[in-house]
């Protein structure tokens, strides 16, 4: 059951001044390395998946492996949608299982930034699910040499920062202050008075984009001026392709599996030295009681229906879980005949909602308004409808 607010955990290490990885994943071998290194550090840790690797995997495929190893950990896990492309993307993760989610609108003008984030913030705090706003431009590509993505650094200022986090109403800010995503070449400078003074100006957890490549006095500088969340990504996957061609020079087993021997314990290996060195290690109990558990809701209705046939109620369902599942915040629409014939309610729906916030923001969208009003009431008769909060302990 250990996923978490991720709120909540940032807020955990904000207050107690260390910072949780968000740790970019591609495949199972980062997943268990990333989750091994969280429990033999017993240390909170964000599963993070990037909108920019998604044709190295499908995200709908790897999501439920997320989950489930997240359920399975030990320790305090959130999973996080990182860079996304839009809001529809955000939809989609949330549906999928993220319960934090970052869209990324900092290469856009600031008005355009703010205008997509507060639209984002309202449809993700209306599932329960906390937001992640980036301002100023952080550029590279997460896994690639920074050379070959030159775009120029435009710094975040205080007089924006504070004025984009009250009008979007983001939970955590990413800054940027000379971090670069991907592999560089020599040491950035970073500027910590300009972080300072953001961290006094807004006094939510701050995050940094580019974690790659920095030094541990540049982390523990970042960290005492409040970032809370450090993104990671390039050095795993270039621990990865170290091992694979050592693999590849050294094992007799030159197939698939031989290549790939032993790249959970090499990027769990970077994972614990991350999170040793930001002070994540041993809070995994102290964040578990501090944050709420994610917990799903089960929308249940059972019901007749009057003035249709069995197909043509079969035809209402097909078209409910069509237009149903796309409403931000629902896991999945089960939809059901009874077996016996002379059972009282002959039909049911099963709607999982991400978070019981979603009980509302669900009731009034306006896709389920619109299939409520004309296709289901007017020929649901006899129901009865209850929302169940899943008991997990
Ligand atoms: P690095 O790849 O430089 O570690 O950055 C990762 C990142 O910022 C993901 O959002």
């Amino acid at each position: 059951m250990p996923i978490v607010n991720m709120k909540d955990m940032l807020h955990h290490a904000y207050d107690h001044g260390y910072a949780v990885g968000a740790f970019d994943l591609v495949s199972l071998d980062f997943l268990q390395g990333i989750l091994d290194a969280a429990e033999r550090a017993q240390a909170p840790v964000i599963l993070s998946l990037a909108e920019s690797h998604f044709d190295a995997f499908d995200f709908a495929l790897l999501m439920p492996a997320v989950e489930a190893a997240a359920i399975r950990a030990t320790v305090p896990v959130a999973i996080h949608l990182d860079h996304g492309a839009s809001f529809e993307s955000a939809v989609k993760a949330i549906n999928l299982g993220c319960n934090a989610v970052m869209v990324d609108a900092s290469e856009k003008p600031l008005q355009d930034n703010t205008a997509i984030t507060s639209t984002l913030t309202e449809m993700a705090h209306g599932c329960g699910i906390p937001v992640e706003g980036e301002l100023g431009y952080v550029p590279g590509e997460e896994g690639e040499d920074a050379e070959r993505h030159p775009g120029k650094i435009c710094y975040t200022t205080v007089a924006e920062a504070q004025a984009y986090v009250e009008s979007t109403g983001v939970d955590f800010l990413a800054v940027s202050i000379g971090t670069i995503h991907g592999r560089m070449r020599g040491k950035p400078e970073l500027d910590y008075q300009r972080l300072q003074q953001i961290n006094e100006a807004v006094g939510i957890p701050l995050v940094i984009h580019g974690g790659t490549g920095l030094s541990d006095d540049q982390f523990q500088q970042l960290i005492s001026n409040g970032v809370s969340k450090i993104n990671y990504y390039t050095a795993l996957s270039d621990a990865a392709a170290r091992q694979i061609a050592q693999n590849s020079a050294t094992s007799a087993n030159s197939g698939y599996t031989g290549l790939v021997k032993n790249l959970r314990g090499v990027i769990g290996a970077e994972t614990e030295r991350c999170i040793r060195l930001w002070g994540g290690a041993g809070r995994a109990e102290e964040v578990l009681a501090r944050c709420r558990p994610w917990t799903a809701v089960e929308h249940l209705i059972v019901y007749n229906v009057e003035g249709l046939d069995s197909i043509g109620a079969k035809n209402m369902m097909a078209e409910g879980r069509r237009v149903l599942s796309a409403i931000p915040g629902v896991r999945e629409v089960f939809t059901g005949e009874a077996m016996k014939e002379d059972d009282k309610y002959r039909y049911t729906w099963l709607v999982r909602f991400c978070h019981p916030s979603v009980i509302d923001s669900y009731r009034e969208h306006p896709s389920h308004v619109a299939f409520a009003d004309n296709h289901f009431r007017p020929v649901a008769g006899e129901r009865i409808s209850i929302d169940y909060l899943a008991i997990e302990n």
